[in-house]
């Protein structure tokens, strides 16, 4: 089939190379010239693994083109799928206004009838308004599909190739079925609904997800109370296949572009039609606050005075194998040290820039490497469980520390690996591994 996608952000690039690597002719269009530019140089404006190559050989398959020419790719396509942003407004809404703009601007380039997707994360109701939108610039027939993006950052291309589902909203057998054959190659589990009903399962599972991550993390802290440990609780819960194990990982609670930008978006969505979500206010408001358990243990160990300490810093990203440092918890974790006169030196395997374009460059060292940020400093917080930190031998990181003290965000670290070790180690929700001060940990 042939195939535009308009954005050329984590979903747009990643699903059209993947359109692609099954046999379509894919067009991916942005406003951007200079990521159009350097997507044809063979360069990669995000941190993916794997996407470069799959880049690279489906350009060379001729199969895969990009351009800022939208007119051109949407007179050259069948189908047209918009995956531009859809970032939080301040009330808490998505902004739908790139959305709009792209939709006017395929309406004003048809040749002919077009099956026009969506797969921007948007309100309940927005691809009618799109539809209503894309008539009112054009004569040309055309059909609305909602196609509710799952993929995940740092898995992308695994998740877009071999997904769980995929949900196809439509009004219009005939373009639905032409969607399902574009899928069957991915998956058996296609599920065909309404359109409305679609855009609800993106929020719906996204929220679903958070609250799952915000409940095992208020599990943890009552495991930290009572003396049990969150893993055990975690994978005896696990098993039951109504509850399922996965995203019940205890840590500094989640981030990213989509977590918090679609709960609060839901909430907003409830708002507008006179519901109250309660159940995921606290999800928020828990995930906001976990964060915060970092400072707490900090502030214990070291009777409340953090000002004039060094605090070392391991991972920036809001979780490991993405450079997206958007929301991440250390972006306020860091801040709240640096306002309260520590020196923060940090380390990220990929995520420094990105996290220096957020947060600017002042304020904080930035090391070259794990133990370089480690050197000499009073205590060190682990906040994105990289896999180069999980090898880090203790014994060795204990000798560069001024103090063998360590915040372990994301439990990366085992019993086999603490235990004998000089370490005062504080994880999440496993106080028979957290030793040293024990007596100073915080009743979380
Ligand atoms: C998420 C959804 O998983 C994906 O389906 C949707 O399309 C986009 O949003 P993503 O934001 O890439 O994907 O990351 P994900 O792997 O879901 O993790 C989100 C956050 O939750 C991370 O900060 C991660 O550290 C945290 N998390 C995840 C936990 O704290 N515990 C867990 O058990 C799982």
């Amino acid at each position: 089939m042939n195939i535009t996608i308009i954005g050329t952000g984590y979903v747009g690039l990643v699903s059209g190379v993947c359109y692609a690597e099954i046999g379509n002719d894919v067009i991916c269009v942005d406003k951007d010239p200079y990521k159009i530019d350097l997507l044809n140089k063979g360069k990669v404006p995000i941190y993916e693994p794997g996407l470069k190559e799959l880049i690279a050989t489906n350009r060379l398959g001729g199969r895969l083109a990009f351009t800022s020419n939208l007119s051109n790719a949407v007179r050259h396509s069948d189908i047209v799928i918009i995956a531009v942003g859809t970032p939080p407004l301040p009330s808490g809404e998505a902004n739908l206004s790139y959305i709009d703009q792209a939709a006017i601007e395929i309406a004003k380039a048809m040749n002919g009838y077009k099956i026009i997707t969506v797969k921007s994360t948007v309100p309940v109701g927005t691809n009618e308004r799109l539809a209503k939108l894309i008539k009112s610039h054009t004569n040309m027939a055309f059909d609305s599909i909602s196609l509710p993006e799952f993929l995940r950052e740092g898995s992308a291309i695994q998740d877009t190739l071999y997904p769980d589902r995929v949900v196809i909203g439509a009004e219009c057998q005939k373009a639905a079925d032409t969607m399902v054959q574009l899928h069957k190659p991915l998956t058996q589990n296609i599920v065909v609904t309404d359109i409305r009903s679609a855009e609800m399962i993106k929020y719906a599972s996204n929220a679903f997800l958070a609250t799952k991550i915000s409940f095992i993390n208020e599990i943890a802290n009552i495991c930290e109370k009572v003396g049990a440990d969150v893993t055990k609780v975690a994978e005896g819960m696990g098993y039951d296949k109504r509850i399922g194990s996965s995203f019940l990982k205890a840590g500094i609670g989640y981030g990213g572009s989509c977590f918090p930008k679609d709960t609060s978006a839901l909430i907003q969505i409830a708002g507008n039609v006179d519901y109250e979500f309660k159940l995921l206010r606290s999800v928020v408001e828990v995930n906001q606050d976990q964060r915060f358990n970092v400072i707490r243990k900090l502030e214990t160990i070291f009777d409340g005075e953090l000002n004039g300490t060094t605090i070392a810093v391991w991972g920036l990203s809001f979780k490991p194998n993405t450079d997206d440092v958007r929301e991440s918890p250390a972006l306020e974790i860091i801040q709240h040290l640096v306002d309260n006169g520590v020196r923060v030196k940090t380390y990220d395997p990929v995520a420094m820039e990105s996290f220096q374009s957020l947060f600017g460059k002042e304020g904080v060292i930035w090391c070259e490497d794990a133990m370089e940020a480690a050197q000499d400093a009073d205590a060190l917080c682990l906040l994105t469980e990289w896999h180069e930190f999980a090898k880090v031998d203790l014994h060795e990181l204990q000798k560069v520390l001024k103090q063998p003290i360590l915040i372990d965000g994301r439990n990366v670290f085992n019993e086999e690996q603490v235990l004998g070790t000089g370490f005062i180690y504080y994880s999440v929700g496993r106080p028979n591994l957290n030793q040293g001060v024990k007596e100073k940990v915080p009743a979380l």
